[in-house]
């Protein structure tokens, strides 16, 4: 991992203190930070992003001391899982305080609560914290809809000169979003799958999260398109695929593949990107291989569908997002 001078988190810190925005490295993957208590530079943000008003904003907070002063209430299970995964990739959707600004939470009743575990991040957090500011509302950086950064080039080809400053710590850790869980109710709710498992989440909450439905609070990530490339993509299974191009060393349109356990045919010319055959690592690069597929401007992107099971999860559902047709 990269490493970021002191001066460089300084300069972060106090750009941010002024209201400008810093895109800033995490564990899953980079953020476009604004202060989470000033309502103009969020709206910046928003702005920036393509996001439209009224989706929520994670908060990230430097330590879960700094809880009380953004939730109103911390029930039993927020602290248990603060307590086993923070600093760490899970967010936690909890009853707002009012002090909470409206750009930040779209106007709901909760606020979502997450404590990087990204040394940068970290940096960052304290930093601002000393200048009076307790919280960073970052989506990840990405203009809305596409994919997600997962190192500091990313986030310059999707900002360009539109953020002050992009702190580069190198490729994000786990390549895919949080995991978030809502827990304004007494009956948890996985509302994204992510870094963190939901074995690992049933382990400390004695049972497994119930999965959102269509009808759980917005959050963008649920739209059925997301997390997606220009290029028209699809899942494709493993036989098929092998099938496809048996015959032919090159199919008719130009197809950009990003495969796991089928090997590039001999003859193929085209671009062929074999991903990790771990889900965890399968996941570190997803996001890459993806922006690598996409700059191609093949016809069309085939990706091969990732197995079934728990381990899975969560880049099924990116997977599935990724090439979901309008
Ligand atoms: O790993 C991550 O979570 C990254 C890094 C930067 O921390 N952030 C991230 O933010 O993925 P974003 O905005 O791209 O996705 C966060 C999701 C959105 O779908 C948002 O709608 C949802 O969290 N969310 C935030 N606050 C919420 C709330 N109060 N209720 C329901 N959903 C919420
Ligand atoms: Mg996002």
């Amino acid at each position: 991992m990269n490493t970021v001078a002191s001066e460089e988190i300084e300069r972060a810190a106090q750009l941010l203190h002024a209201g400008a925005l810093v895109a800033f490295p995490t564990e899953t993957v980079y953020g476009l930070g604004a202060d989470a208590r000033n309502a103009d530079a969020v709206r910046r943000m928003f702005a920036v992003k393509g996001r439209p008003a009224g989706h929520p904003v994670i908060v990230h907070l430097a330590d879960a001391d700094l809880l009380p002063r953004w939730a109103r209430e911390v029930s039993a299970s927020a602290e248990a899982l603060a307590q086993a995964f923070w600093p760490g990739p899970l967010t936690l959707i909890l009853p707002r305080a009012s002090t909470v600004l409206d750009v930040v939470t779209g106007g709901q009743d909760s606020v979502g609560l997450r404590v990087p575990a990204h040394p940068i991040a970290h940096a960052l957090l304290v930093r601002l914290l000393d200048l009076g500011s307790d919280g960073i509302a970052a989506p990840s950086a990405n203009r809305f809809g596409r994919i997600s950064a997962t190192n500091a080039r990313h986030v310059a080809d999707e900002f360009g000169d539109a953020i002050a400053l992009i702190l580069d710590g190198g490729s994000s850790r786990h390549g895919i979003e949080s995991t978030i869980v809502d827990l304004t109710t007494d009956d948890p709710v996985l509302l994204r799958p992510g870094a963190i498992a939901v074995e690992a989440l049933r382990r400390v909450l004695g049972s497994a999260p119930r999965v959102a439905n269509a009808r759980s609070p917005r959050a963008s990530g649920t739209l059925a398109s997301h997390y997606a490339p220009r290029t028209a993509a699809r899942l494709i299974a493993p036989d098929e695929l092998i099938h496809a191009f048996s015959t032919l060393t090159q199919p008719v349109a130009d197809i950009a593949v990003l495969a796991r356990s089928v090997a590039k045919p001999a003859g193929f010319t085209g671009t062929w990107i074999e991903a990790p055959e771990k889900s965890t690592a399968y996941a570190r690069d997803l996001y890459a291989n993806l922006r690598t597929l996409d700059a191609r401007g093949a016809d069309e992107i085939w990706i091969e569908t990732p197995p079934e099971g728990s381990d899975w999860v969560a880049v099924s559902d990116r997977l599935r997002k990724a090439t979901h047709r309008q």
